[in-house]
Formats: C-alpha cells, structure tokens, sequence
C-alpha cells in the first residue's frame, strides 16, 4: 500500500498533531551544564570564542547557579583554572584546589545540585598535557595514580560524580578502586569512553587555557575514522566499572552514540564541545541561523541519536527555551 492511500503529511497537519506523534522530546533533565572556575573574587572573564561563556570565580558561579538550579538543570560539570600550574599538576589534586574550593561552596549552597567534576590535568600542567610528560611523551602508567589522586580529592570535596577525561589506559579501574579505598564507593564514574582527537575543542583550549605546549592529543585521544576501537573502549570502561560512558564530540559522531547505546545499553552521554556551541553562535550572530531552532535540532538530534544526557554550553538557554513550552522541533 502506498500513496494515495498513504499519506504522511496527515500527521503533521498542526502542532497538535505533530506532538502526538514526537519521538523524542527533549527535557531539561537530558542537561548538563559545564562550567568553568578559577580564583579570585568577583571574576568573571569571558571566554572571546565561546559567547555566553565566563571563566568565573567561586562567588560569581554561585550566583549564576541560582539561575541554573531555578530552571531544574540537574547538574554542573566542573572545570578549573588554577592559580599556578606544574609539570604533574599538582593543583588538580591540592585538597585546597579551585576545584575543591568550588565543589565545596556550591554543595554548600545547593545540596540538590548535582557536581560532576571534570578529572583531567591538562588544565593544571604546564605542558598542557593530560598527563606526566616523560621523554617527550605522556606516560600512561605515570599518570594514572594522579587521574586516581585528582578524583578522590574531588570526591573528598563532596563532588557526586566524577569524569575522567584524559584517556589513558586503566584509569577508569583506577579511579574506581582508588574511591572505594578511600570510602567514597557511592560515587559514580562518568568515563569520557570514547575521546576523540578533535579539531571541535579549540574553544575550550581558550576557555581551559589548556591547549598542549607541544606537540598534540593524537597519541592518547582517538582517531576520529574509528568507531569499532569505539565500542572496545567502551566496554573496556564498563568493564572497569564506569557507571555512565561518554562519546565526544557529539556532532560528528551520532553514528557512535548510536551504537554504544545500542550496543551496550548503559547510560551514554554525548558532549555537545565547545566547537560546536561557536559554530551555531557565529552563525547566529551573523544572521545566518536562527540560533534558537538551530540549538533545539540539534540537541534533539544528540538525544535521538541515543544520548541520555547531553552535555552542552547551550543548557541553560535550552531550559529556558524548554519552560516556555516550545521546544524539540515543535518550532519549525
Ligand atoms: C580535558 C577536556 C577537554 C574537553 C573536556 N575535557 C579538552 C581536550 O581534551 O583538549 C573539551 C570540551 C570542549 O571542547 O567543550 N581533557
């Protein structure tokens, strides 16, 4: 049976009609809000390439969380700029770190706000590295107990979740068994699983100041052509005991969310990077994309797509978007 007798166009006859046959619809509880932190009082410096993003200091996120816990976001992803940086980063797992500052007040004043922390060093190194740089590359062995040490201090902070986002070997079991050790066996592992080297991060490199001193990610982060060596990861952090797995970017890659929530049926989430927040906010800014549907496509295409949560720069003016009522594609 075909046309005449077919006829899809029946079902997208209102908006009425369109939204009682939606598939996915996007909710604010999909959301994940990161954000980034650095010392001083009443700081906020914002990051040139990412529009409606701050570097922040404690004080100011504070107030700004006020916000985002108003629109039911249920949580942050934490990252921080220190004060000083050395060759094993020593300040991602300084009890008095920003991190762990931040961690602190914002439970402090939002209980019901969830803080995922961000456990890499290539913010904290001086080599901008994500791990100990020996003989001109970053040994894998060495850094793992530090990716270990950084996220029991988070946790020792009272973070409710730690992400691990270096790609190195074995550190999801690290981080694992070092949180067990240290009586934290309830917090849950978000595992950057499937890392890729992207070109997609240049924003963050500015908002992180994170971008490598020398050479680049290629030797640990993955090769964006592969999507099997995806799934291997994947399993090879549940396997280690990650609670929720994450494929980064998102955009360039809903082919391997797609198969890791197919595959597995875990939690996955997908980070929407800072790349892709700037392409829509330079297009938008010059008129050339209606910024509001183009954002709510594309979250609803990231969580079609298989994502349970989406990490993205556009969370809050999503929720925001979502409160009025008119989000997923209803706005076409
Ligand atoms: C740290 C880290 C990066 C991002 C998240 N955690 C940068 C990188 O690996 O270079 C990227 C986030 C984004 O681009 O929005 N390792």
């Amino acid at each position: 049976m075909g046309f005449p007798v077919v006829r899809p166009r029946r079902l997208r006859s209102s908006e009425t009609m369109r939204r009682l046959v939606r598939e996915t619809v996007l909710r604010v509880d999909d959301l994940l809000y990161p954000v980034f932190v650095m010392p001083g009082r009443g700081v906020s410096r914002p990051v040139a390439s990412m529009p409606g993003v701050a570097n922040v200091s404690v004080d100011v996120l504070l107030r700004e969380l006020e916000e985002v816990a108003a629109l039911g976001i249920p949580g942050i992803l934490l990252f921080g700029l220190p004060s000083a940086k050395d060759e094993y980063g020593g300040e991602a797992y300084s009890e008095d770190g920003i991190v762990q500052q931040a961690v602190r007040s914002v439970k402090e004043h939002y209980p019901g706000l969830l803080v995922v922390t961000d456990v890499c060093l290539c913010e904290y190194t001086s080599h901008g590295h994500c791990g100990v740089v020996r003989n001109g590359t970053v040994d894998n062995d060495a850094s793992v107990p530090l990716i270990a040490r950084t996220a029991v201090s988070h946790a020792a902070a009272g973070a409710d979740m730690v992400a691990p986002s270096d790609m190195m070997d074995g550190r999801v079991g690290a981080v694992r068994a070092a949180l067990d050790g240290a009586g934290f066996a309830q917090v849950p592992v978000m595992a950057y699983a499937a890392k890729y080297a992207s070109a997609f991060y240049g924003p963050f490199r500015e908002a992180a100041d994170s971008a490598p001193q020398f050479g680049d990610r290629r030797g640990y982060q993955m090769d964006p052509a592969n999507a099997d060596e995806a799934l291997r990861e994947v399993w090879q952090d549940l396997e280690e005991g990650a609670d929720i797995v994450m494929v980064k970017p998102a955009l360039a890659y809903l082919d391997v969310v797609w198969r890791v929530k197919q595959e597995t049926g875990h939690p996955v989430a997908a980070y929407n990077v800072s790349g892709e927040y700037a392409a829509v906010k330079a297009a938008a800014a010059k008129g050339w994309l209606d910024e509001r549907r183009t954002v709510m496509e594309i979250l609803t295409g990231i969580k079609r797509a298989g994502a349970d949560i989406i990490i993205t720069y556009h969370a809050r003016e999503a929720a925001r978007w979502l409160r009025e009522g008119q989000g997923g594609a209803g706005l076409c």
